[in-house]
Order: structure tokens, then sequence, then C-alpha cells
């Protein structure tokens, strides 16, 4: 089954409680917060404060992204906050097999993920550490991205190393996830759509938004998967 992650950088800064609440109500079961430190990433956004304070409103999983470098030394502060998991850039950690282990002796969930210009390769290694593996489709930093086809191929070779280590690992995809691009990313194999500008789209409401994009892969989801 697939499932629609939403992203909170594209919320509305000044109603964040309102709108996870929104979510929740609409069927949301997790919630991706992007903590961002403008040096691994050319941005800047929030610290473990917007996970306790997000932590008070909803009860669905707080999915940490610290697109941070040394994300080792906020591991304990997102987890005291609230964070259900936390996934790190295969970039920031040259210990990622002890650091991966780390996380999860704390006690949460560990994802890893890629930046489209690191190869599938790169993680074959911890693939069984972790609880989920994160391709970004977008060069990581800011929302309303366009999406990079490019790495539907290595969706589908994460999908195959998986399969081939009898692992059922969900594989997230995140950037430039819409109407259009939902289906391609489905058919590929990834299984958690981590989407913002869709999700938040003022247009309609964040109900709706939801509809529509569930609606976009409905037929492909229902295809038996070809590895
Ligand atoms: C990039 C961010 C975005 C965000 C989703 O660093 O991680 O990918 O979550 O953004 P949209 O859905 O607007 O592309």
């Amino acid at each position: 089954m697939v499932v629609i992650e939403p992203s909170i950088l594209s919320a509305d800064y000044a109603r964040f409680g309102e709108q996870a609440r929104e979510l929740e109500a609409a069927g949301a079961t997790i919630l991706q917060v992007d903590i961002m430190d403008g040096r691994f990433v050319p941005n800047l956004t929030f610290g473990p404060g917007l996970v306790s304070a997000l932590r008070r409103q909803v009860k669905i999983k707080l999915d940490v992204h610290l697109m941070i470098l040394e994300p080792e030394h906020y591991f304990k502060p997102f987890i005291d906050a609230g964070a259900d998991r936390l996934i790190v850039h295969q970039e920031t950690c040259p210990q990622l097999y002890g650091t991966l282990e780390t996380i999860r002796q704390m006690g949460v969930e560990a994802g890893v993920t890629l930046n489209p210009g690191t190869p599938a390769e790169k993680i074959a290694e911890v693939l069984d550490l972790v609880d989920v593996v994160q391709v970004m489709t977008v060069n990581p930093g800011f929302g309303g991205q366009v999406f990079l086809s490019s790495q539907l191929e290595k969706i589908r070779q994460i999908r195959s190393m998986l399969h081939a280590r009898g692992l059922t690992t969900p594989i997230a995809v995140d950037g430039g996830i819409d109407l259009e691009t939902a289906p391609l990313v489905v058919a590929a194999g990834a299984t958690v759509l981590i989407s913002g500008t869709t999700v938040f789209d003022p247009h309609a409401t964040i109900a709706q938004n939801l509809a529509a994009l569930r609606a976009s892969y409905a037929a492909i989801e229902s295809r038996p998967a070809s590895i």
C-alpha cells in the first residue's frame, strides 16, 4: 500500500499546529519535518522546538529528515522532542553503518537518504539496518522544485537490491511529487510519497489535495509489482 507523507516544509509557517491537525484529520499517518542547517543544503529551517510543538498537536509519526552536517550531534535533542524516526543522508555520515545502529539503539526508527548525485550502491551495506530508504528526487534545500526523472532508475535499482536481500523495506521519494510524477514513482517501486507543495496547495483543502494525489496513482497501485 502506498503512503503519502506530507512535508511540513511547504506548510503555512503561521499555522503549523492547525495544519498538522488538519493533516491528521484527513488521514495522514506520518509527517516529514525537514531540518536544514544552511551548510549541507543552502537553506535554514527548523530545530527540535518545532518537533516538540508538533508532538503536542498530533499523534501521527514524526519523521525527521536531517539535511544537516554531523547529524549525530542532534539525535538526542530530536528524539527528546518527540521524533519517531530520524533520516540521515549517506553523504553526511562517514560511519553510516554505526550511525544507523546508534539511531536504532536510541529507540527510534532509522532511515537513510541519497542525493540525486549519489549512486544506490553507496547504501548497499546498510539496507538491513533501515526502516526506510528515501530517494531524493530533487536537490535538497527547497520545496516546489522540478522532479528529476533521472532518479526513477535509482528507485528501480534500490527495489531490486532490497528484493535480492529478501527485504520489504519501504522506498520513499522526496521532491517534486505531484499528480503527474506520483504514478511514475509508484510504478518504479516507491511506496512512500513525500510531498509538500501539492499537499499544501492553497487552492484546495489538505483533504482534497491528499485525495487528488491518492487518485493519481490508484490505477498503478492496484497492478501486481513486477521485479
Ligand atoms: C527538499 C525537501 C522537499 C520537500 C518536498 O529539501 O525535502 O523535497 O520535502 O517538497 P515538494 O513536494 O514541494 O517538492
